[in-house]
């Protein structure tokens, strides 16, 4: 139980690798507050596993799009839990098609969710974070690589938290706040399902043969989490099974 005492918020927490993530760092001890849109019961089912698993949950309903959204999330869950140690921006989504198709609004929908929320969020988390505090992101392998057309908004907004990742390393340095990207490849989620027709044509370009599953994604936020992982800072942690390789 590394995370004992901690709090976390967890952005996009209602299903897949948020949820995971948030299930994961409750089992490691800490009070895990997420976020969601749409998905109320799943959320609701999210924090319930939480709390029986002994430590504190609560779900938050909000848009991460929406400027205010970083400081709102942010001062529940100080009211709710006292402190905050650990932000994950997790909550995403998966623009895809054909160049010709993107519209203005989807650029901005995209780059406000992908880029300007973890902005925004690990600025209102900063103010609160103490010394030693960990902010952690999930981008993409497809920040690197992008091996197929019609992903070029996804990329390039993956492509930011990267960069992002390394900006806020060298800020909260000082502090010892250690801020972090995981890219995961394809993993296996409502967002990318790995019985779907796409995943049948990828499988082959993925060396170590099926999708990750979320749980795989979720170990690697907890070891970003906790106490071994002070000395990481400003870095991606690519989790792809060799896709990228
Ligand atoms: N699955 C993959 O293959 C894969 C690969 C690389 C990177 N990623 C990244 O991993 C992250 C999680 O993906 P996933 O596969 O777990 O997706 P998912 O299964 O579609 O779940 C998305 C989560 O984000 C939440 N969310 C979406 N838009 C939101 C918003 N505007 N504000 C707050 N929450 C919002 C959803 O809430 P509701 O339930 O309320 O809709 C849900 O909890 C994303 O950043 C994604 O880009 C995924």
């Amino acid at each position: 139980m590394s995370l004992t005492g901690k709090a976390a918020l967890v952005t996009g927490g209602s299903r897949g690798i948020g949820a995971a993530i948030a299930r994961r760092l409750a089992a490691e001890g800490a009070d895990v507050a997420i976020t969601y849109t749409s998905s109320a019961a799943r959320a609701a089912e999210v924090v319930d596993a939480i709390k029986a698993s002994g430590a504190r949950a609560l779900a938050i309903s909000l848009d991460s799009a929406a400027p205010d959204a970083g400081r709102e999330a942010v001062a529940r869950v100080v009211d709710e839990f006292g402190r905050l140690d650990i932000l994950v921006n997790n909550a995403g989504i998966f623009p895809n098609g054909p160049l010709e198709e993107i519209s203005v609004d989807d650029i901005d929908r995209t780059l406000a969710l992908h880029v300007r929320a973890p902005l925004l969020f690990s600025q209102a988390a900063a103010a609160v974070l103490p010394d030693g505090g960990r902010i952690i992101t999930i981008g993409s392998n497809l920040a690197d690589r992008t091996p197929y057309p019609g992903i070029t908004l996804y990329s390039a907004s993956k492509a930011a938290v990267a960069g992002l990742t390394r900006g806020l390393a060298r800020d909260l340095a000082p502090r010892r706040i250690t801020v972090n990207a995981v890219q995961p490849g394809n993993t296996d989620t409502e967002m990318n399902p790995a019985d779907s027709a796409d995943a049948a044509a990828d499988l082959p370009n993925i060396p170590l043969g099926r999708f990750a599953h979320a749980d795989e994604i979720a170990a690697a936020v907890a070891y970003l989490a906790g106490e071994e992982a002070a000395y990481v800072t400003g870095t991606t942690l690519t989790i792809d099974g060799g896709y990228n390789a």
